[in-house]
């Protein structure tokens, strides 16, 4: 129970964002400071997964979410999603880039994932090599294609909006994801990892996307409706089986009903993303040892905020911890 766990005050862990490598193939610019910043050679989950994985179920974990880094440049990817699967979890999705997804889409459909949301900043090539440094957004398109095909229905989109490099981008975004029958998601850039030296000048907050998307798309008022995690969704003025999402991780919190563990790809155990403090046992994954690592656990939940620590997140407050490292 809560109280057992210690003194955290929020809910139990239900849910939890695995990060299976922080490896990297792009570097967008406000998660990583340049292409070479010591990561492209960066950490794989081991084969200590596996007992991670029965640890996790055995705590009550219920949705497992696979993160990087970008998750797909594992190697054994496939086989970590089959074995997810078989353990039975209600909900197993998966975050990516998309840049090996026209590859392994359908196996990964195969093995058992059930959801899939891709991250994408504009539909212009020339503005999507500035922003990924490098990234190919034929590649990308690709890959969104061959997992439609696949079958993943509705994949979502992430968008993250920075004013004067994206955000005149933000209708055109949604319609594109609509004819899909995608679900847009518009995302506030957060202020960890590089996101910090951006907020100040290039946050355009949820409520402004709103607005502006109110002017051709979507109903002027209409309460926002809660999904699984941390988005808000508004539903179209022309079709209400259309829907845009929005990620206020900058103007608004979400703490209070955050059931959300982080597991590195080092097997640290993160309760926040808001905060350094993590629990080490990937020594107990190594070893087989699934009560210790449910020990370790139970520690790393003692740990979570039970508050609005993100909140008034600053600069010089913001977590070191690159999104990279724990997936976002
Ligand atoms: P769905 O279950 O499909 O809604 O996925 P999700 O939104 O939980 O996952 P996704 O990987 O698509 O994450 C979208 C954004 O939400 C990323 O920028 C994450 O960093 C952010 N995010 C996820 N969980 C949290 C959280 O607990 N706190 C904050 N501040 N941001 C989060
Ligand atoms: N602020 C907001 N979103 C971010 N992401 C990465 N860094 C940040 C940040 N600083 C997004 C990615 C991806 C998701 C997992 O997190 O674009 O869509
Ligand atoms: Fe929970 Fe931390 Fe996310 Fe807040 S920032 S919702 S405390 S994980």
């Amino acid at each position: 129970s809560r109280e057992a766990a210690g003194e955290h005050a929020g809910p139990a862990p239900r849910s939890v964002r695995i990060s299976v490598t922080d490896r990297c193939d792009f570097a967008c610019t406000y998660c990583r400071p340049s292409r070479h910043d010591g990561y492209a050679d960066g950490k794989l989950m081991t084969a200590a997964w596996r007992t991670m994985f029965e640890a996790l179920r055995d705590a009550g974990i219920r949705r497992v979410r696979l993160t990087g880094g970008e998750p797909l440049l594992h190697p054994e990817i496939v086989s970590i999603v089959g074995c997810l699967a078989a353990l039975g979890f209600e909900d197993l999705a998966l975050t990516t880039n998309a840049s090996q997804l026209a590859r392994l889409a359908g196996a990964l459909r195969a093995a058992g994932l059930h959801r899939l949301n891709v991250s994408i900043d504009t539909l212009d090539p020339g503005r999507f090599g500035e922003m990924t440094r490098g990234g190919e957004l034929a590649r990308v398109l690709d890959g969104i294609d061959a997992a439609i095909a696949a079958g993943f229905s509705p994949i979502k989109l992430n968008t993250v909006v920075l004013r004067g490099v994206n955000d005149d981008e933000i209708e055109r975004l949604a319609l594109w994801a609509w004819e899909r029958r995608m679900v847009p998601r518009f995302l506030e850039v957060m202020p960890i990892a590089e996101g910090a030296r951006l907020v100040g000048k290039h946050l355009v907050t949820a409520a402004e996307m709103r607005a502006r998307l109110a002017e051709h798309l979507l109903p002027e008022e209409a309460a926002a409706e809660p999904g699984l995690g941390p988005a808000r969704y508004v539903r179209a003025r022309r079709d209400p089986s259309l829907r845009v999402g929005f990620i206020t991780g900058t103007s608004d919190t979400f703490c209070e009903s955050c059931d959300r563990l982080r597991v590195s790809s080092t097997g640290v155990l993160r309760p926040c993303l808001a905060t350094d403090d993590g629990v080490d046992a990937s020594r107990e994954a190594k070893s087989g040892d699934r009560a210790a690592i449910r020990l370790r656990l139970d520690e790393a939940w003692r740990l979570k905020p039970d508050g609005k620590v993100w909140k008034g997140c600053t600069e010089e407050t913001a977590s070191a911890v690159s999104i990279r490292a724990i997936g976002g």
